[in-house]
């Protein structure tokens, strides 16, 4: 049963730190509701999930990376699957995920920056919490050779901080 009402609880998780069942149940979450795509992905090393009881109703993994932006290196936390389950949607569970996501980049992983790929039918759900697209290319890499990425790549960066609009590779696998 879900409502405007509806209590959930935030928990920021160390990979490490999942049992093998749970790992295996965030994998499968992100192929059921992403697809089949192409692309060798990168592991999250920590998690922010969201529950009801036991339930796993939300998940956002997080990627510790040193990018490089027109050649200057910079520190992030790349966002990946961000997903509330289907029956929980529109409860401010993707938005408080974000939230703690956020706060993990700062107090974890020790960075103000945050990057995550999407796809332009949700960019508004994070243009609302302060991202912002960044206008050129982004290159990352696969066992092939380097790709570019065909949708949106957008930013988050702390108070004070500025994030250069200019071109970015991901040094490595794209999540
Ligand atoms: C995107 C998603 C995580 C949002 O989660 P949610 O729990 O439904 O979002 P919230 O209830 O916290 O919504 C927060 C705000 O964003 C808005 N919003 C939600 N989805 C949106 C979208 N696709 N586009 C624009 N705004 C959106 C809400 O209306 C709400 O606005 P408000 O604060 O003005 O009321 C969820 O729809 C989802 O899991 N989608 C499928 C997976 C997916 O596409 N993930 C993104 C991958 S890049």
């Amino acid at each position: 049963m879900t409502s405007a009402n509806s209590v959930f609880q935030i928990k920021t998780i160390h990979e490490k730190d999942l049992t093998g069942q749970k790992r295996d149940q965030l994998v499968q979450w992100f192929e059921d509701e992403f697809g089949y795509i192409p692309l060798k992905w990168a592991e999250p090393q920590w998690y922010v999930l969201a529950f009801n009881d036991s339930e796993l109703i939300g998940r956002v993994g997080i990627i510790d990376r040193l990018i490089l932006v027109a050649d200057q290196q910079i520190c992030i936390g790349g966002i990946s699957g961000v997903i509330a389950k289907n029956e929980w949607r529109n409860n401010g569970i993707g938005k408080k995920l974000m939230a703690e996501a956020v706060k993990a980049i700062k107090d974890k992983l020790n960075v103000c920056f945050g990057l995550l790929l999407c796809r332009k039918e949700v960019s508004g759900f994070y243009e609302k919490l302060g991202w912002k697209v960044n206008d050129f290319p982004t290159t990352f890499e696969q066992p092939q050779g380097k790709m570019v990425f065909p949708n949106l790549t957008m930013t988050y960066s702390c108070e004070g901080a500025f994030f250069p609009n200019a071109p970015i590779d991901l040094n490595g696998l794209p999540w």
